[in-house]
Parts: C-alpha cells; sequence; structure tokens
C-alpha cells in the first residue's frame, strides 16, 4: 500500500512547527459560551456576545503578545466577530503573525452506561465546517475528548470511542490544509494518584496514536494538546514539580512518536503560577533528549488574571493587557527552561 500524503503536506508542516516555535505557545480563547459565562460570572462580568468580543478583543490585541503567543484558538461565535473598528478578529490577529485557530467539537457528552464518562460529538458536517473556517483564515483547529479517572473508569470503551472520532476528525482537518491540535485531555478531577494517571495517560496516548495511524493521519502535519501527568486534585498527597515534570515527559517519550510536529500542554485546573513552573522544569530537565518541541496552549493559565482585572466593570483594558502578556511571557520562558521565581516577583 502506497502511504498517503495530503494534499498540504507541506503547509501542515510549516503550520504546526510555526505554532510551537522557540519561545512561543498557543493561547486558548474557544470557551464555548456556556463555559465562557462561568468564567465571566465568577468575576463579576455579564455574559453576551458584545461582552465576549470586547474581552477577546483585549486579549488578541494585547501589545506585544505576538512576542511570546504563535496562535490563539477561537470559538465559532469569536472568529465571526471583529474588533471596535471593524476588522475581523481573524485579521487582527494575521497582521500580528499569529495564527487562527478554531475549536470544532461540538462538546463532549455523557456516554451510555451512567458512569459519568464522556464522548466527544462534532463529526457530523465537519468537512464543510472545514472548509469555511479554512476561507475564514484558520489554520489549525482543536477537537477535546475527555477521559475522567473513578470509580471503574476509564473503560475501555470510553478510549476507544474518543480516540477514534479524534483520528477521523484530525484527518479530515488535513485534507482541508488544517492542522488537527488533538486534545485527549485526561481531567485531574479526583482524588488519584499521580501514578494512577500515569497508567490512564499512557493507555489513553497509546489508543489515540494507534487509531492515527490506522486513519492514515500525517504526524508532522498534527499537534498533541495533553494534560500532564500530575495527581488528581484532592490527592490525599500531591507530586510535586520535578516528579510531575520527570513523569509527564516519560509517558509522553513511551507513546509520541517522534514524527509529530509538537506537543503543546492545557492547564486543565492547574493554578497559573503552577502551570509555569511544570511547563520549565520538562523543558529545563528533558528538552535536549525529546525530539518535539513542548510548550503552552493554556487558557485558565494565561487567561485569569486578566480576566480578574478586567471581569468587575470591564473598564480596566491596559492593565488586564499587561496582566495577560505577563503570563504569556512567564510561560515562553518556560517553554525554554529558563523561567525562575524571581522572574515571578520582578512583576
Ligand atoms: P485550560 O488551560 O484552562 O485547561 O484550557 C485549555 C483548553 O483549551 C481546554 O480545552
Amino acid at each position: 500500500m502506497t502511504a498517503y500524503v495530503p494534499q498540504h503536506a507541506e503547509e501542515l508542516r510549516e503550520t504546526a512547527r510555526a505554532m510551537v516555535a522557540p519561545g512561543k505557545g498557543v493561547v486558548a480563547l474557544d470557551e464555548s459560551n456556556a463555559t465562557c459565562t462561568k468564567r465571566f460570572e465568577a468575576v463579576g462580568a455579564q455574559s453576551t456576545a458584545e461582552t465576549r468580543r470586547q474581552y477577546r478583543q483585549l486579549l488578541i490585541t494585547a501589545p506585544e503578545a505576538e512576542k511570546y503567543i504563535s496562535g490563539a484558538i477561537l470559538f465559532d461565535e469569536t472568529i465571526r466577530q471583529s474588533t471596535d473598528d471593524g476588522k475581523t478578529l481573524v485579521k487582527a490577529l494575521q497582521e500580528r503573525g499569529m495564527i487562527p485557530g478554531i475549536k470544532v467539537d461540538t462538546g463532549a457528552k455523557d456516554m451510555p452506561g451512567g458512569r459519568g464518562e464522556k464522548m466527544t460529538e462534532g463529526l457530523d458536517g465537519l468537512r464543510e465546517r472545514l472548509a469555511e473556517y479554512y476561507q475564514m483564515g484558520a489554520r489549525f483547529a482543536k477537537w477535546r475528548a475527555v477521559i475522567t479517572i473513578g470509580d471503574g473508569i476509564p473503560t475501555i470503551g470510553c478510549y476507544k470511542a474518543n480516540a477514534h472520532a479524534l483520528a477521523r476528525y484530525a484527518a479530515l482537518c488535513q485534507e482541508a490544509g488544517i492542522v488537527p491540535m488533538i486534545e485527549p485531555e485526561v481531567l485531574i478531577d479526583g482524588s488519584h494518584s499521580i501514578e494512577h494517571c500515569r497508567e490512564v495517560t499512557e493507555q489513553n496516548l497509546r489508543i489515540v496514536f494507534r487509531e492515527l495511524a490506522e486513519q492514515e493521519v500525517m504526524l508532522e502535519g498534527t499537534v498533541l494538546k495533553t494534560s500532564m501527568v500530575i495527581s488528581g486534585l484532592k490527592a490525599p498527597q500531591r507530586a510535586g514539580v520535578v516528579e510531575v515534570a520527570d513523569r509527564t515527559v516519560e509517558t509522553l517519550m513511551r507513546c509520541v512518536p517522534p514524527a509529530l510536529g509538537g506537543v503543546v500542554f492545557l492547564s486543565g485546573g492547574q493554578g497559573h503560577v503552577e502551570s509555569s513552573a511544570h511547563l520549565n522544569a520538562m523543558n529545563q530537565r528533558w528538552a535536549d533528549r525529546t525530539p518535539w518541541n513542548m510548550t503552552f496552549s493554556y487558557a485558565r493559565a494565561l487567561q485569569q488574571p486578566a480576566l480578574d482585572i478586567w471581569g468587575p466593570d470591564n473598564s480596566k483594558v491596559a492593565e488586564a493587557q499587561k496582566a495577560f502578556v505577563f503570563r504569556a511571557k512567564m510561560n515562553s520562558l518556560a517553554s525554554r527552561g529558563e523561567y525562575s521565581e524571581a522572574h515571578e516577583k520582578a512583576a
């Protein structure tokens, strides 16, 4: 059998490389309206299409963000919105050399069985949606699958169903000239140990990469967005920074082929300083041995301080932008293994 090479292979490779360029990472601004509303309400902000536009405009146009941010993942509502002066948010990103991305899954829904497992939907009509997003300027697309650790779960059926959908979405993305950012997240919720998280993450990644191979997904034009190997938030004893870094990278080295375009991490409910420290330790201790760049693709860990400032009265735009760019800079340093607590204090 001849290997299948997507028509846009070179473009896909280049986009993936640019997403994980040294010292840069991706900001996730793709919260669904429901999630965004939850985050806004927690800081006293109203959530409407207009306030969401204002907030995302603030982040996208933050001075110097392009020094640290390679691209932004948008939500369907956001990719259709514009700045105050009528420029699309996509154009605002492109003008500063940041790559527009789009979330294309339609959410994680309860699986049958009542065990608390989720299955991500969004394949129906995806080919047509991808063609439209490409036309609008999107060059990468995210799909998030969710694996929950709990009593008797994850089941093999949950791993497999989610991995199969990830692989089918990834193949459709590449056909459209769009880099798939595959996100098979293992949730941090629960009281599980780091060792339990390692086992689940390893199993999950092995199944995901097997499915990608079966669907002939070109790994060089694919970016993995993964959770870290970390203790559950309610674990009685939570592992420290070095252990999280080492267990995470060891697991990736066992399961992720060297051809992959790049690895980015989600923050998944870790604090913002913790997220920077973990990324830094991984790069400091492992960057000379891993075949792929490892960087950030955080939502909360990049946005939270800015949202706290902007939320209450939506007025402190410049201050919020500074807080966002500061986190972007901290994570840029961490992606090079050059971050330290002294940098935090210099704020
Ligand atoms: P967090 O960094 O807040 O986990 O968000 C990343 C993301 O894109 C989740 O899908």
